[in-house]
């Protein structure tokens, strides 16, 4: 019996130190040390033992009991350890791999434009204004001396919201003009950029949504004059210290006198054509038209509580996509509201 246990002992030490998974070492456990286990068995035949016999045995059995179960705690150690070591290396994180970069978009060019025009009003003293795109008819057009049945007025041109013409999408900045200046004593400086609508079909130089940029002068002395040197500056700034600009005499109903100013264009240098034909960016016409000006009308003035015996005042309405499309040489209105990615890319 004696043999018998020390044979279980080696064998099993030899098993455990072969194992090498936790399954494997249960398994022997199961088999040495279970009910019915190897030496469990053994165990059981110690009622055939004499009485001085069986102590020892008994002594020896716990014994090897004892031995075993050390042997497969140790085991299960270094196993558990070597699977723990495994899973680590194949879960293994390498922060030092380069990360794969987020491709980052940018600024639309049309607002990059709009952000380097209001740089430079800001540097000449202007202040942004935002208003509403959802206007009252009385300050798109009746207080800027825009009639009752002025064309611009007509429902084929303009977005009403209600059945009296009384509420409507702005059809241009101007009514910033009233909403600042109703509100302000001069002297007034700002600059209101923002979207306006005309019910006009899409096509390379028109769009039912487009952007303005409304600037006012009004104080003591403000003259032509001013308004000239501010627009030539700002546009010297935009397009460079060569362009060319002219002033044409016009008409609107809020300012007098007015006028349009052009920029020669920047694709056929004015001639209005390139290589013999005509030019397509400017139609031939040599000039490129970017906004309405004028001094602001003695009425519309009075309508907003400002003494015009005392003030004077100047306006200005660019185009703000005819200024990008000239600053960044794009020759169709769509591509800036397509949003075409490889278009924009190249911004
Ligand atoms: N609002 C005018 C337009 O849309 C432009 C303009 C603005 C003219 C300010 C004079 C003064 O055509």
């Amino acid at each position: 019996m004696k043999e018998q246990l020390e044979k279980i002992k080696l064998e099993a030490i030899a098993a455990m130190d072969a194992a090498d998974s936790p399954a494997a070492l249960d398994e022997l456990r199961v088999r040495y040390l279970g009910k019915k286990g190897e030496l469990t068995a053994v165990l059981k035949m110690m009622g055939k033992l004499s009485a001085e016999e069986r102590p020892v045995m008994g002594q020896l059995a716990n014994a090897v009991r004892a031995q075993l179960e050390e042997k497969l705690d140790a085991r299960k150690q270094v196993i558990d350890a070597a699977v723990l070591e495994q899973k680590l290396a194949s879960e293994a994180i390498d922060v030092t791999i380069p990360g794969k970069s987020v491709v980052m978009g940018h600024e639309h060019p049309m607002n990059q434009v709009l952000q380097e025009i209001k740089d430079i009003f800001v540097g000449l003293g202007y202040q942004i204004v935002d208003g509403p795109e959802i206007e009252l008819a009385d300050y798109n057009f009746t207080r800027l001396n825009i009639e009752e049945g002025h064309p611009s007025r007509d429902r084929s041109d303009t977005f009403y919201f209600t059945d009296d013409d009384s509420v409507l999408l702005r059809t241009q900045t101007s009514p910033m003009q009233i909403r600042v200046m109703e509100n302000a004593e001069p002297p007034i400086c700002i600059l209101a950029p923002g979207r306006v609508y005309r019910k006009d079909e899409a096509d390379a130089t028109h769009s039912p949504m487009f952007h303005q940029i409304e600037g006012l002068v009004v104080d003591e002395n403000i003259t032509m004059g001013d308004l000239k040197g501010a627009l030539v500056t700002v546009m010297r700034k935009i397009y460079g210290e060569d362009a060319q600009m002219r002033f044409r005499p016009h008409h609107f109903p809020f300012t007098e006198p007015s006028c349009e100013m052009d920029m020669q264009c920047h694709k056929c240098h004015g001639t209005g054509e390139i290589d013999g034909n005509v030019c397509s960016t400017c139609h031939g016409e040599g000039w490129i038209e970017l906004l309405g000006a004028g001094m602001v009308h003695p009425d519309v003035l009075r309508n907003c509580g400002i003494d015009p015996e005392k003030y004077s005042g100047f306006a200005f309405g660019m185009g703000l996509e005819r200024m990008a499309m000239g600053r960044l040489r794009i020759t169709d209105l769509r591509l800036i509201f397509d949003n075409d990615v490889r278009f924009l890319n190249q911004f």
